[in-house]
């Protein structure tokens, strides 16, 4: 997709860090913005910044829980409603949920998974129809994570299982699409600095009780100091930014992070190798 000015961007999690940064990105561009968001706290500052910034007459900032169906529909109708028909698809919304694999709840589990991959099928199910309902160029971006290329990081199992299902259902999209005006692309970060610290606030009551063992990790992380950035920690518009150029250039994959490559190629390489093993003869 090459010209952005005036397309309806739709962004879940667009209210704050990456997404945020995607639709600042986007905004730059000339693209209008419906901002669809849990935290009424995080939809107020953007639409502040937005006016900052000048693209506050391109903006619309939408309540929405992303793993409520009806609500996901009804937010893209609006949207559609204020700036035409949807030409960018940004399922971005996502809770970093931590703790042992091994202590971990139903209740854990269902919760990191609606968001962090449910969110994702919402979107692509009630998304895909409208952006295929023209001709016109498109993009989906769907958020992952480097979470699944680094299984050796602990705490990070249901995380990384939801957004391992995200990369390979966009492997898939892109090739159902790739004969279609629609680009595909999967946003890979490692640590951007946002309020991801933050998203136990988030946690439904309706899940049922985390396990004492998450709990544990999710309050530590809200009381806690957030963490410090190092020079791996990267500026959430600097990610929209890549993330615009690989819708630009239809290009699958987006990784900002290149300083972990050693990490991903030692976990390739003992695929490889284990299917050599394997390999009869
Ligand atoms: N920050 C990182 O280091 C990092 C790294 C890899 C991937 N990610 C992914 O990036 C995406 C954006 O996270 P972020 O780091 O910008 O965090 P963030 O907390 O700053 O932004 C996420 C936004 O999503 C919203 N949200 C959470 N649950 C929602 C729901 N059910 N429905 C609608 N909105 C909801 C939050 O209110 C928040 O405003 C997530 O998918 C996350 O998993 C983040």
């Amino acid at each position: 997709m090459q010209d952005f000015k005036g397309a309806l961007a739709f962004i879940t999690g667009g209210a704050s860090g990456i997404g945020l940064g995607i639709a600042r990105a986007l905004a730059a561009q000339g693209a209008c913005l419906a901002l669809a968001d849990l935290r009424e706290d995080h939809l107020a500052e953007a639409v502040e910044l937005a006016a900052r910034e000048g693209w506050g007459d391109r903006c619309l900032p939408l309540k929405l829980d992303v793993t409520d169906r009806t609500g996901f529909a009804a937010a893209l109708d609006a949207a559609e409603a204020r700036f035409g028909a949807l030409r960018v698809l940004v399922n971005n919304a996502g809770v970093g949920i931590n703790g042992p694999i091994v202590e971990a709840s139903f209740a854990d589990w269902d919760w990191g998974v609606d968001v962090n991959l449910g969110g994702v099928i919402n979107g692509l199910v009630l998304g895909l129809p409208r952006l295929r309902a023209h001709d016109l160029p498109a993009a989906i971006l769907n958020t992952a994570s480097l979470a699944p290329f680094i299984p050796a990081r602990p705490l990070r199992g249901i995380y990384a299982a939801a957004k391992a299902a995200v990369v390979l259902a966009t492997e898939h999209l892109a090739l159902d699409l790739a004969e279609t005006p629609i680009g595909v692309s999967v946003l890979c970060p490692g640590p951007v600095t946002t309020n991801i610290h933050q998203a136990a606030l988030l946690r439904p009551a309706t899940y049922g009780e985390a396990s004492a063992a998450f709990l544990e990790v999710e309050n530590e992380a809200l009381t806690g100091e957030p963490p410090a950035p190092g020079p791996m920690w990267r500026d959430p518009l600097a990610v929209g930014e890549l993330c615009v150029g690989a819708m630009r250039e239809r290009r699958l994959y987006v990784f900002p992070h290149p300083e972990f490559l050693p990490i991903t190629q030692k976990r390739h390489a003992a695929i490889e190798a284990a299917l050599v093993l394997s390999t009869p003869g």
